[in-house]
């Protein structure tokens, strides 16, 4: 339930987002990888942090795994659940861009309408939606947590691509072969970044 209260407004801080994004050298965005359990999501937005960071560039990976950890411990896989999942990060992620950082963030994101939601929360140009594109079979292959095979032994329900819907970008900003390298996708990103002005 949303509570808007008339008696809270909206405070404006001496230091900017644009103060921010001048000492840091380069300017505040979020890169939204999205995908399927096991695409690979996490492994490419990791490599992307640690080439970044070597590069001097404040960046942050919001991983879902480890923010179902403490911030939406208590969200489930329902897709109610999912919506709120992505809603918080995508508040998260809004702050930590107005910090002035290059954010990272891996989350199934099933539901084309919550990428949408995040991207109306952020400026033009500061949402970037990377879909990391490897088909369903090889991430059952890939199975790297054993959830695939719960799933199908109907052990675990609501699984996405087995029970639970996931919708696949129509026009990601970046369109990733998840069955390429994790070396060959990294350069590409930045490659991609560069491209943008994001960063130098
Ligand atoms: S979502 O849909 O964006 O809210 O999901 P997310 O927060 O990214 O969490 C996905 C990780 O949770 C594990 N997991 C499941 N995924 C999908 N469906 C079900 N039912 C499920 N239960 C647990 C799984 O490890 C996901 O991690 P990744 O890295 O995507 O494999």
């Amino acid at each position: 339930m949303a509570i808007q209260d008339e008696n809270i407004v909206w405070h404006p801080h001496a230091v900017t987002r644009a103060d921010r994004e001048a000492q840091h050298g380069h300017q505040g965005a979020v890169l939204w990888f999205t995908g399927l359990s096991g695409s690979g999501k996490s492994t490419v937005a990791g490599a992307l942090e640690q080439a970044l960071f070597s590069l001097g560039i404040s960046t942050y990976l919001l991983d879902g795994d480890n923010v179902r950890h403490g911030l939406c411990r208590d969200l489930g896989f329902s897709d109610d659940h999912r919506r709120e999942n992505i809603r918080r990060v995508g508040e998260v992620a809004k702050l930590m861009v107005d910090a002035g950082q290059l954010v990272l963030t891996a989350f199934i994101s099933p539901h084309r309408a919550e990428r949408d939601m995040v991207r109306q929360l952020l400026d033009e140009g500061q949402f970037i939606e990377v879909f990391v594109d490897t088909p369903l079979a090889v991430c059952e292959a890939r199975d790297p947590k054993g959830l695939y095979k719960k799933a199908r032994a109907g052990e675990l329900k609501n699984f996405t691509g087995i029970d639970s819907v996931y919708e696949s970008p129509e026009a990601a900003d970046i369109h990733l072969d998840g069955e390429q390298l994790v070396t060959h996708l990294v350069p590409q990103l930045l490659a991609e970044l560069r491209r943008r002005g994001i960063i130098n």
